[in-house]
């Protein structure tokens, strides 16, 4: 969850020359693997369930699920804040993510909750976007929150989400608009949260609609400042402190024909 304050203290660093990790050399699905495994906790922290709040609002206004019908991947699902809100409005909700230990604090959850398997479970698998993968199923909603910053190549994630859209399905993201003023009251982050974040100055919306164009998705909408977002700064060996910053909403479909 210290993510978003790496992102924007290392974006004053590079002010003005977009310097963003591109992956190369960089594993950063290991790097992030690694990382989540050892937060799990911190996902307990209740802004994460308030963020989770905001951003299925976001995404419940822009499309019409509808819990008889609508079938979901929660893409990068962490320990499953986003499927759990979208849960009452969704026929079924399958949650993926790289990182084991996250994957079963949602699986746990989901049972404690009641909620049967057929209806929210989740898989700890990383995707290609090819035949076979996830018993073959497509989705009519593919969500992904707090997860694009972290993805070496948005590209490559882009089009392996989209081949598991039906035609006409919607990819709904939530994510940390590049927005250079922010920078300014981002106390100095530590190296040590550096290398998980491939993308550590957000995203401006002319690249993000170039990249959902180039996984052949069309930007149906898109928000550059759909909400606010907070992260308490508060790890001993830190000190204190908090940061704030702008999170863009958008919603991209695959076209039908
Ligand atoms: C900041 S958390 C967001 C979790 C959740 N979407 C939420 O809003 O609470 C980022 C998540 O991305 C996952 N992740 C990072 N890289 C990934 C990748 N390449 N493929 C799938 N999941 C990834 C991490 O394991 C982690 O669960």
């Amino acid at each position: 969850m210290l993510s978003a304050k790496t992102t924007m203290a290392h974006h004053h660093h590079h002010h003005g020359h977009g310097h963003e990790h591109h992956g190369q050399g960089v594993d950063f699905a290991a790097a992030n693997k690694e990382y989540f495994s050892t937060h799990v906790s911190d996902f307990d922290k209740p802004s994460v369930t308030e963020l989770a709040i905001k951003v299925t609002k976001a995404m419940r206004e822009h499309y019409p699920f509808d819990k008889n019908s609508t079938t979901v991947m929660d893409f990068a699902c962490g320990a499953g804040h986003i499927s759990r809100e979208l849960g009452p409005y969704s026929k079924s909700i399958v949650g993926v993510d790289i990182t084991q230990g996250l994957v079963d604090a949602y699986n746990k959850r989901a049972t404690e909750k009641g909620i049967p398997p057929e209806e929210m479970h989740a898989v700890c698998v990383e995707l290609k976007g090819e035949e076979g993968e996830l018993d073959g199923r497509k989705f009519d909603v593919i969500t992904c929150s707090m997860s694009y910053h972290h993805f070496g190549s948005v590209e490559a994630i882009t089009k392996m989400l989209a081949f598991f859209l039906k035609p006409g399905g919607a990819l709904l993201i939530v994510d940390i608009l590049n927005k250079p003023e922010n920078a300014a009251e981002v106390p100095k982050i530590p190296e040590k949260y550096r290398h998980v974040i491939a993308h550590t100055s957000g995203f401006k919306e002319e690249k993000f609609r170039a990249v959902m164009q180039g996984a052949g998705l069309i930007t149906a909408v898109f928000i550059p400042e759909a909400m606010d977002f907070t992260f308490l700064f508060n790890e001993e060996e830190e000190g204190e402190g908090s940061v704030t910053g702008k999170l863009f909403f958008t919603k991209a479909v695959k076209p039908s024909a």
